[in-house]
């Protein structure tokens, strides 16, 4: 089982003292910093791009750990890796074929219904260009893409983020339901990185660390609390509580 690393995730930080929001967790103990790129396609909503990681790489030590929540991330993935992104984290549904892309016209990240949906070439380009450049690549699934649609990306990836709420915003309620999933990607990738994100505090990290995962993205929990390095190190010590 891989070491337990807290994510906060910047989406839930003061954009207009982004330095000092930064700084604030990376005193309090961050391992990770999370940046959630959205394009208003594969989710309902926008948010940041490659100038910012750039910005955020000259004021930080932390790895950036970049969720992708874009269609076609093959034309971005190797920008948001020279931006100064560590870890690159694409969506498998993004890289679907086209009658999983139907699922999008519900207005709505989808879900990938199985796994022959896979566009492997499309999927396959992502990773290379990501780990050629020497950075972690890493594939996202919704809440209800199943474990098996992963199964063939496994070996291929540094991490596989298991979404424990819809794409798209901050602060919503945690998926409990996600939680055999994560059991069950675990059981098929031991040593793996599995990271969670949306919802997580204190309290629900319990169950995704009981599950298996050790990667915790937390923004609300996190930026938002009073208190940031008490919320990580409770979110710490919770996840690994099992
Ligand atoms: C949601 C994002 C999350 C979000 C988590 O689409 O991927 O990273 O910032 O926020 P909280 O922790 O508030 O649920
Ligand atoms: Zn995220």
């Amino acid at each position: 089982m891989p070491p337990v690393r807290i994510a906060p995730s910047l989406l839930a930080a003061d954009f207009s003292r982004l330095k000092d929001e930064i700084q604030r967790v990376e005193a309090g103990g961050a391992d990770w910093l999370h940046l959630d790129v959205m394009d208003g396609h594969f989710v309902p909503n926008l948010t940041i791009g490659p100038p910012v990681i750039e910005s955020v790489r000259k004021i930080t030590k932390l790895t950036l750990d970049c969720h992708l929540m874009i269609m076609e991330p093959e034309k971005f993935v190797g920008v948001f890796a020279d931006a100064g992104a560590d870890s690159v984290t694409f969506h498998a549904e993004a890289v679907a074929m086209d009658y999983a892309r139907k699922w999008k016209d519900r207005g709505w990240a989808m879900t990938l219904p199985c796994k022959a949906l896979f566009d492997a070439r499309r999927v396959d380009a992502c990773i290379d260009q990501i780990q050629s450049k020497g950075k972690r690549a890493a594939v996202a699934i919704n809440p209800d893409t199943e474990a098996e649609c992963a199964a063939e990306l496994l070996p291929k990836v540094d991490m596989i983020l298991a979404m424990t709420v819809w794409p798209g915003f901050g602060g919503q309620k945690f998926i409990e339901s996600v939680m055999p999933k994560v059991a069950k990607l675990r059981k098929m990738a031991p040593d793996l990185d599995i990271e969670v994100d949306g919802g997580l505090t204190p309290e629900t990290v319990k169950a995704a660390g009981a599950a298996g995962a050790n990667i915790i993205v937390a923004g609300t929990s996190t930026f938002r609390s009073p208190d940031p390095a008490a919320a990580i190190a409770a979110l710490r010590s919770n996840a690994g509580s099992r």
